[in-house]
């Protein structure tokens, strides 16, 4: 049951919103937001999904479920059409079988080493879902929550603005987290993520975006031949359960080095006995850029579509993970199995169990204080 917004109340709604936060010059806002019922969240919720449109026939369709991009359409090199991202076409799979697909991850996104943190001398216990230690902001993290939905054209493109207040204690993490995720799809073909969020007791965030992508198209097959640049020099190093040593190592000369791009399955499993636990990729790049600016920190390109997707964050890591643990036993949209490297992620973050981790920097959030963290994945061709 597709329903269209009434486009010009939003258009009229956004400028207004936009002028008043202070504009000069306003560009005419271009494209479509329009919904639709997607069933029924465990606890009895509507889920809606809200499709944003650019001018160049670019699609994001976006849940209120979890924040997850349930689809992602763009052009390759001839204009030809695709969904760039895995999922399911119907709610019950990610209600049911869903590694993250899409997903908005938080609060604390990738792993806390034993399910626990110490901030200002009081321990916190979270729940241990990954072995011994919290992956992804434990068992019901962002990305099983409904959240606020409000569609709003803007100056930059159709966005949908996500909010959620996370109770004091959900998961074992302090403090009520209001939380703020607005996701704009703008004329350029960039998917835009912009979060905040504020705390009224000491507390940690670490938010991140989950998408799992294949510039091929979903269900096109692996993703070993796409071609990866991460600007960084370093990694963070893993010991079991892929917990971070406390020490950066240089990728200088191992199948980390991404500073010349090359195809994902060039060195995937060439063995590395100081970076890697278990092969495949899926670890956190240090990025080459002071922090907290807003920089490059990976491109992708397709040589068979043309689809180039640059990853753009002011975050100061990057998980580049490549689908290592899809096995086959996951049947998605239309009726594609994904394997084993049929699609990558790039999560830009802070790097894994911060909290445990004095020499990293930090992802203490204060009362008072505003969480910002942006994240860009804009798609071209070449
Ligand atoms: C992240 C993690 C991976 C894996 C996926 C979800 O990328 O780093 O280890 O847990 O999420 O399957």
């Amino acid at each position: 049951m597709k329903n269209i917004i009434n486009i010009i109340a939003l258009t009229s709604a956004g400028f207004l919103a936009a002028c008043l936060a202070g504009c000069s010059t306003m560009n005419t806002p271009k494209g479509t937001i329009t919904q639709s019922d997607f069933g029924q969240s465990p606890d009895g919720k509507p889920v809606v999904l809200f499709t944003l449109r650019n001018e160049n026939g670019a699609e994001a369709d976006i849940m209120n479920y979890g924040g997850i991009v349930q689809k992602l359409i763009m052009p390759d090199r001839n204009g030809k059409m695709a969904d760039v991202v895995l999922g399911f076409d119907n709610l019950q799979g990610y209600l049911t079988k869903s590694p993250y697909f899409g997903a908005l991850i938080g609060r604390y996104g990738n792993r806390i080493s034993n399910g626990q943190f110490a901030l200002n001398g009081q321990t916190y216990t979270l729940p241990q879902n990954d072995t011994v230690n919290t992956l992804h902001g434990g068992i019901k993290g962002f990305d099983k929550h409904v959240w606020t939905a409000r569609p709003i054209m803007t100056s930059e493109g159709p966005s949908l603005i996500l909010t959620y207040v996370s109770p004091d204690g959900e998961e074992g993490f302090p403090g009520n987290l209001e939380v703020t995720a607005v996701y704009t799809l703008t004329e350029h073909n960039a998917l835009k993520l912009e979060f905040t969020a504020r705390t009224d007791k000491p507390t940690v965030v670490n938010l991140t975006h989950h998408s799992y992508f294949n510039l091929g198209g979903q269900g096109s097959g692996d993703i070993l031949g796409e071609i990866v640049y991460i600007n960084s020099s370093q990694t963070t190093t893993v010991r079991k359960g892929l917990i971070p040593t406390g020490d950066l190592a240089d990728v200088t000369g191992t199948p980390f080095d991404f500073r010349k791009p090359t195809a994902i399955g060039a060195r995937i499993n060439d063995p590395d006995p100081v970076l890697r636990f278990g092969p495949g990729y899926d670890h956190n790049w240090v990025i080459d850029k002071p922090l907290g600016k807003f920089g490059l920190m990976a491109r992708v390109t397709d040589p068979k579509s043309g689809r180039v997707l640059e990853v753009w964050s002011d975050q100061p890591g990057l998980q580049f993970y490549a689908g290592n643990f899809l096995d086959g036993t996951i049947t998605g949209k239309s009726g594609a199995v994904y394997k084993i490297h049929d699609a990558f992620c790039m999560e830009p973050q802070h790097y894994p169990d911060s909290p445990n981790q004095p020499g990293f920097p930090s992802t203490e959030l204060d009362p008072g204080q505003t969480y910002h963290s942006t994240i860009v994945y804009k798609f071209g061709t070449e």
